[in-house]
């Protein structure tokens, strides 16, 4: 079978957050990291992102074999959209789309939600930890402020106080995906997350999708037990590799 060749997508949003060139490359498989890393070479990469199905080993296996490591396993989940067992909501919280002025406060959830997250960026030791911190929070910002990162953005508030989002986008005419959420270390554990999650699904049963998908990381167990109480299904994974070039 003919393949296309394996492009390599320059960030520059990480190459400006970390100062260092980065790409990005997925949709390969093993025979074509030659010219995936003659790509990175050609074009002065320093660091390169790779995402390969945790279904092919072959893959995997070829990438440590070429020195690059394992940073993360991302798992996706679906849902099908059919509601069987909404809670009750908590009546002292309440899920509403974000309103004008509230980025920052979204902002500064991030912070302390995502404060040394268990992502790849996180697990990479040449990468800066604060800046790791920053790709979490710039990226609920923007998602505020801007279609490009999201379709909408909900939060919830307790006592006035926003404590938790979540972000959504439509990805085509069938399906929606929960991109970020987070809530504040304060009021975890009362929850606050499925209900933002109850919420995304019928927002997105609302816009007539036909499945709603998520990842996190593997070890992300809080969500997973959320999502499948309300109903998703595992459906794929991934491994994140990253390589360095010198
Ligand atoms: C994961 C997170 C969103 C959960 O929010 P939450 O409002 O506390 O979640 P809920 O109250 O709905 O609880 C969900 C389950 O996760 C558990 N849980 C919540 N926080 C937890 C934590 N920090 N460690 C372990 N378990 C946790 C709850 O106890 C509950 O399980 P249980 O019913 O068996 O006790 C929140 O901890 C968070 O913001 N974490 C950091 C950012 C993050 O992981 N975002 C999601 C990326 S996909």
């Amino acid at each position: 079978m003919q393949r296309n060749i394996p492009v390599i997508t320059l960030s520059i949003l990480d190459q400006e957050r970390f100062g260092v060139k980065t790409a990005k490359s997925r949709d390969f498989i093993w025979h074509d990291i030659p010219e995936m890393l003659s790509q990175c070479r050609q074009n002065y990469v320093q660091l390169l992102i790779a995402r390969c199905p945790s279904s092919n080993l072959k893959t995997a296996q070829e990438l440590e074999r070429r020195g690059f490591l394992l940073m993360d396993t991302l798992v996706y989940y679906e849902h099908n959209l059919h509601l069987t067992n909404i809670i009750v909501p908590n009546e002292k919280i309440t899920i509403r789309g974000i309103l004008p002025g509230e980025a920052e406060d979204v902002r500064a959830l991030a912070a302390e939600s995502f404060k040394g997250y268990c992502g790849h960026y996180h697990a990479d030791p040449k990468l800066d930890v604060h800046q790791c911190d920053d790709v979490y929070t710039s990226w609920a910002y923007n998602s505020c402020i801007s279609k490009d990162f999201a379709t909408e953005v909900f939060v919830a508030v307790l006592d006035d106080k926003i404590v938790g989002f979540a972000t959504l986008r439509i990805n085509d005419p069938k399906e929606s995906e929960v991109v970020l959420n987070g809530v504040l270390p304060k009021t975890q554990r009362m929850g606050i997350y499925r209900m933002l999650i109850e919420n995304s699904l019928i927002w997105s049963i609302r816009h007539c999708m036909k499945r709603m998908i998520i990842s996190t990381q593997i070890t992300n167990i809080a969500v997973q037990k959320v999502w499948v109480r309300v109903g998703f299904q595992p459906t794929s994974s991934f491994y994140i590799f990253h390589k360095w070039f010198n």
